[in-house]
Protein backbone atom coordinates (compact mmCIF):
# COMPACT_ATOMS: atom_id res chain seq x y z
CA UNK A 1 0.00 0.00 0.00
CA UNK A 2 0.85 3.34 -0.75
CA UNK A 3 -0.46 7.19 0.04
CA UNK A 4 -2.31 6.82 -3.01
CA UNK A 5 -3.68 3.41 -2.80
CA UNK A 6 -2.82 -0.20 -3.63
CA UNK A 7 -0.25 -0.93 -6.23
CA UNK A 8 -0.05 -4.80 -7.39
CA UNK A 9 2.98 -5.73 -8.33
CA UNK A 10 4.28 -9.08 -10.45
CA UNK A 11 8.08 -7.84 -11.06
CA UNK A 12 10.52 -9.47 -14.31
CA UNK A 13 13.93 -9.19 -14.44
CA UNK A 14 15.55 -8.79 -18.41
CA UNK A 15 19.18 -10.24 -18.82
CA UNK A 16 19.41 -8.97 -22.34
CA UNK A 17 22.46 -6.32 -22.63
CA UNK A 18 21.95 -4.27 -25.24
CA UNK A 19 25.00 -1.95 -26.62
CA UNK A 20 24.10 1.60 -25.75
CA UNK A 21 23.78 3.07 -29.26
CA UNK A 22 21.18 -0.09 -29.68
CA UNK A 23 19.80 0.82 -26.22
CA UNK A 24 18.71 4.74 -27.89
CA UNK A 25 17.58 3.21 -31.13
CA UNK A 26 15.39 1.08 -29.47
CA UNK A 27 14.14 3.74 -27.09
CA UNK A 28 13.29 6.21 -29.51
CA UNK A 29 11.52 3.43 -31.58
CA UNK A 30 9.22 2.22 -28.45
CA UNK A 31 8.90 5.38 -26.06
CA UNK A 32 5.81 6.17 -27.77
CA UNK A 33 4.06 3.41 -29.87
CA UNK A 34 1.55 5.46 -31.45
CA UNK A 35 1.24 7.70 -34.41
CA UNK A 36 0.86 11.04 -33.29
CA UNK A 37 -2.25 12.44 -35.58
CA UNK A 38 -3.75 9.20 -34.49
CA UNK A 39 -3.26 9.81 -30.84
CA UNK A 40 -4.66 13.34 -31.43
CA UNK A 41 -7.49 12.18 -32.39
CA UNK A 42 -8.19 9.86 -30.29
CA UNK A 43 -7.22 12.09 -27.34
CA UNK A 44 -9.83 14.60 -28.74
CA UNK A 45 -12.75 11.78 -28.31
CA UNK A 46 -11.50 10.85 -24.90
CA UNK A 47 -11.42 14.42 -23.42
CA UNK A 48 -14.64 14.38 -21.80
CA UNK A 49 -13.59 10.66 -19.60
CA UNK A 50 -13.45 10.94 -16.05
CA UNK A 51 -12.36 7.28 -15.77
CA UNK A 52 -9.61 5.28 -18.07
CA UNK A 53 -8.44 1.72 -18.36
CA UNK A 54 -5.73 0.98 -20.49
CA UNK A 55 -4.29 -2.46 -21.06
CA UNK A 56 -0.43 -2.23 -22.15
CA UNK A 57 1.16 0.65 -20.82
CA UNK A 58 4.94 0.18 -21.38
CA UNK A 59 6.65 3.17 -20.62
CA UNK A 60 3.44 5.18 -19.33
CA UNK A 61 3.51 7.77 -22.35
CA UNK A 62 -0.29 6.98 -23.55
CA UNK A 63 -1.33 6.92 -20.41
CA UNK A 64 0.36 10.29 -19.22
CA UNK A 65 -1.02 12.19 -22.52
CA UNK A 66 -4.23 11.06 -21.07
CA UNK A 67 -4.36 12.30 -18.24
CA UNK A 68 -2.34 15.80 -19.25
CA UNK A 69 -6.23 16.33 -21.49
CA UNK A 70 -8.29 15.21 -18.87
CA UNK A 71 -9.00 17.57 -16.16
CA UNK A 72 -7.83 16.54 -12.73
CA UNK A 73 -9.57 14.38 -10.48
CA UNK A 74 -9.85 11.40 -12.78
CA UNK A 75 -9.29 8.08 -12.36
CA UNK A 76 -6.74 6.01 -14.10
CA UNK A 77 -6.21 2.09 -14.05
CA UNK A 78 -3.04 0.60 -15.85
CA UNK A 79 -2.19 -3.02 -16.32
CA UNK A 80 1.02 -4.01 -18.16
CA UNK A 81 3.24 -6.69 -17.79
CA UNK A 82 6.66 -5.31 -18.73
CA UNK A 83 8.90 -7.34 -20.72
CA UNK A 84 5.95 -9.51 -22.06
CA UNK A 85 6.76 -8.79 -25.48
CA UNK A 86 10.45 -8.79 -25.15
CA UNK A 87 10.97 -5.82 -25.14
CA UNK A 88 14.29 -5.45 -23.26
CA UNK A 89 14.09 -2.44 -21.57
CA UNK A 90 13.27 -1.41 -17.91
CA UNK A 91 9.80 -0.18 -18.18
CA UNK A 92 8.62 -0.78 -15.37
CA UNK A 93 10.64 2.13 -13.89
CA UNK A 94 9.55 4.66 -16.50
CA UNK A 95 5.56 3.40 -15.84
CA UNK A 96 6.51 4.24 -11.71
CA UNK A 97 7.49 7.80 -12.84
CA UNK A 98 4.59 8.39 -14.88
CA UNK A 99 2.48 7.31 -12.54
CA UNK A 100 3.60 9.63 -10.01
CA UNK A 101 3.86 12.74 -12.59
CA UNK A 102 0.01 11.39 -12.95
CA UNK A 103 -0.68 11.79 -9.46
CA UNK A 104 0.32 14.43 -9.34
CA UNK A 105 -1.44 16.25 -11.72
CA UNK A 106 -4.65 15.58 -8.91
CA UNK A 107 -5.52 12.36 -10.57
CA UNK A 108 -6.19 8.84 -8.92
CA UNK A 109 -3.57 6.19 -10.90
CA UNK A 110 -3.15 2.66 -10.14
CA UNK A 111 -1.00 0.62 -12.00
CA UNK A 112 -1.30 -3.29 -11.80
CA UNK A 113 1.90 -5.09 -13.43
CA UNK A 114 1.28 -8.42 -14.20
CA UNK A 115 -0.94 -10.45 -17.03
CA UNK A 116 -3.92 -8.98 -18.46
CA UNK A 117 -5.23 -12.44 -18.86
CA UNK A 118 -4.96 -13.39 -14.96
CA UNK A 119 -7.66 -13.52 -13.05
CA UNK A 120 -6.83 -12.06 -9.80
CA UNK A 121 -6.31 -9.02 -12.42
CA UNK A 122 -9.57 -9.31 -14.37
CA UNK A 123 -11.51 -9.43 -10.84
CA UNK A 124 -8.72 -6.12 -9.72
CA UNK A 125 -9.92 -3.89 -13.27
CA UNK A 126 -13.70 -5.54 -12.28
CA UNK A 127 -13.74 -3.34 -8.91
CA UNK A 128 -12.28 -0.17 -10.17
CA UNK A 129 -14.84 0.06 -12.97
CA UNK A 130 -16.92 0.87 -15.32
CA UNK A 131 -14.57 3.50 -17.19
CA UNK A 132 -15.54 5.63 -19.59
CA UNK A 133 -12.59 4.57 -21.56
CA UNK A 134 -10.47 1.40 -21.84
CA UNK A 135 -8.02 1.45 -24.10
CA UNK A 136 -7.23 -1.79 -25.26
CA UNK A 137 -2.93 -2.15 -26.41
CA UNK A 138 -1.33 -4.92 -24.95
CA UNK A 139 -1.11 -8.10 -25.88
CA UNK A 140 -1.84 -8.04 -30.09
CA UNK A 141 -1.93 -11.74 -30.35
CA UNK A 142 -5.18 -13.89 -32.20
CA UNK A 143 -5.61 -15.18 -28.52
CA UNK A 144 -4.78 -12.56 -26.49
CA UNK A 145 -6.68 -9.38 -27.80
CA UNK A 146 -9.61 -11.29 -27.72
CA UNK A 147 -9.40 -12.04 -23.92
CA UNK A 148 -8.38 -8.45 -23.63
CA UNK A 149 -12.33 -7.34 -25.58
CA UNK A 150 -14.37 -10.34 -23.72
CA UNK A 151 -12.66 -9.77 -20.17
CA UNK A 152 -12.33 -5.38 -20.09
CA UNK A 153 -14.18 -4.32 -23.62
CA UNK A 154 -17.85 -4.38 -20.86
CA UNK A 155 -15.87 -2.53 -18.29
CA UNK A 156 -16.30 0.68 -21.13
CA UNK A 157 -18.64 2.52 -22.28
CA UNK A 158 -15.69 3.44 -25.19
CA UNK A 159 -13.46 1.01 -26.17
CA UNK A 160 -10.41 1.76 -28.14
CA UNK A 161 -8.04 -0.68 -29.43
CA UNK A 162 -4.39 0.32 -31.16
CA UNK A 163 -3.40 -1.22 -34.50
CA UNK A 164 -6.29 -1.85 -36.07
CA UNK A 165 -4.70 -1.69 -39.13
CA UNK A 166 -1.47 -3.64 -38.95
CA UNK A 167 -1.38 -6.82 -40.34
CA UNK A 168 -0.52 -10.59 -39.07
CA UNK A 169 0.80 -11.35 -37.07
CA UNK A 170 -0.63 -8.69 -34.90
CA UNK A 171 -3.65 -9.70 -34.69
CA UNK A 172 -5.93 -6.60 -33.96
CA UNK A 173 -7.25 -5.94 -37.05
CA UNK A 174 -9.51 -9.51 -37.37
CA UNK A 175 -10.76 -8.99 -34.28
CA UNK A 176 -11.43 -4.76 -35.55
CA UNK A 177 -13.42 -5.90 -38.27
CA UNK A 178 -15.94 -8.22 -36.54
CA UNK A 179 -16.53 -5.64 -34.34
CA UNK A 180 -17.10 -3.24 -36.88
CA UNK A 181 -20.04 -5.23 -38.16
CA UNK A 182 -21.11 -5.81 -34.43
CA UNK A 183 -21.35 -2.25 -33.28
CA UNK A 184 -21.22 1.60 -33.55
CA UNK A 185 -17.33 2.05 -34.25
CA UNK A 186 -15.18 4.93 -35.49
CA UNK A 187 -12.08 4.48 -36.68
CA UNK A 188 -9.02 6.48 -38.02
CA UNK A 189 -5.50 5.68 -39.55
CA UNK A 190 -3.67 8.79 -40.72
CA UNK A 191 -2.02 8.97 -44.03
CA UNK A 192 1.34 7.88 -43.53
CA UNK A 193 0.76 5.14 -40.88
CA UNK A 194 0.51 1.64 -40.88
CA UNK A 195 -1.10 1.43 -37.15
CA UNK A 196 -4.62 3.11 -37.13
CA UNK A 197 -6.85 3.32 -33.92
CA UNK A 198 -10.83 2.51 -33.91
CA UNK A 199 -13.14 3.14 -31.17
CA UNK A 200 -15.88 0.87 -30.41
CA UNK A 201 -19.15 3.40 -28.61
CA UNK A 202 -20.68 0.13 -26.68
CA UNK A 203 -23.45 2.35 -25.59
CA UNK A 204 -24.80 3.39 -29.03
CA UNK A 205 -26.63 1.61 -31.53
CA UNK A 206 -24.87 0.06 -34.60
CA UNK A 207 -28.02 1.39 -36.79
CA UNK A 208 -26.84 5.11 -36.04
CA UNK A 209 -23.42 3.61 -37.58
C1 LIG B 1 2.48 -1.55 -27.58
S1 LIG B 1 3.02 -1.50 -25.92
C2 LIG B 1 1.94 -0.27 -25.20
C3 LIG B 1 2.26 1.12 -25.66
C4 LIG B 1 1.57 2.20 -24.87
N1 LIG B 1 0.11 2.04 -24.89
C5 LIG B 1 1.94 3.55 -25.50
O1 LIG B 1 1.22 3.97 -26.43
O2 LIG B 1 2.90 4.18 -25.08
C6 LIG B 1 2.33 -2.98 -25.28
C7 LIG B 1 2.57 -3.20 -23.81
O3 LIG B 1 1.72 -4.26 -23.37
C8 LIG B 1 2.46 -5.15 -22.57
N2 LIG B 1 1.80 -6.47 -22.64
C9 LIG B 1 1.90 -7.42 -23.60
N3 LIG B 1 1.16 -8.50 -23.26
C10 LIG B 1 0.56 -8.21 -22.07
C11 LIG B 1 -0.30 -8.91 -21.19
N4 LIG B 1 -0.73 -10.15 -21.46
N5 LIG B 1 -0.71 -8.30 -20.05
C12 LIG B 1 -0.30 -7.05 -19.76
N6 LIG B 1 0.54 -6.34 -20.54
C13 LIG B 1 0.96 -6.91 -21.68
C14 LIG B 1 3.87 -5.12 -23.16
O4 LIG B 1 4.87 -5.58 -22.28
C15 LIG B 1 3.99 -3.61 -23.46
O5 LIG B 1 4.44 -2.94 -22.32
Amino acid sequence: MDAHGPVWELTFKSNVRLAPEDVRRWVSIMEFAQNEEEFEWLLNRASHARSVLEIGSRFGESIYRFAKKIPPKAKFLCIDWPNADDNPLDSERALRIKRHEILAMGHDCDVIFGDSHDSNNIAIAQAYGPFDLVFIDGDHTERGVQQDWDNYGHLGKMVAFHDIAVPPPCYVSGLWIELRRKYYTDEYVAKDSFMGIGIVYREKNVTES
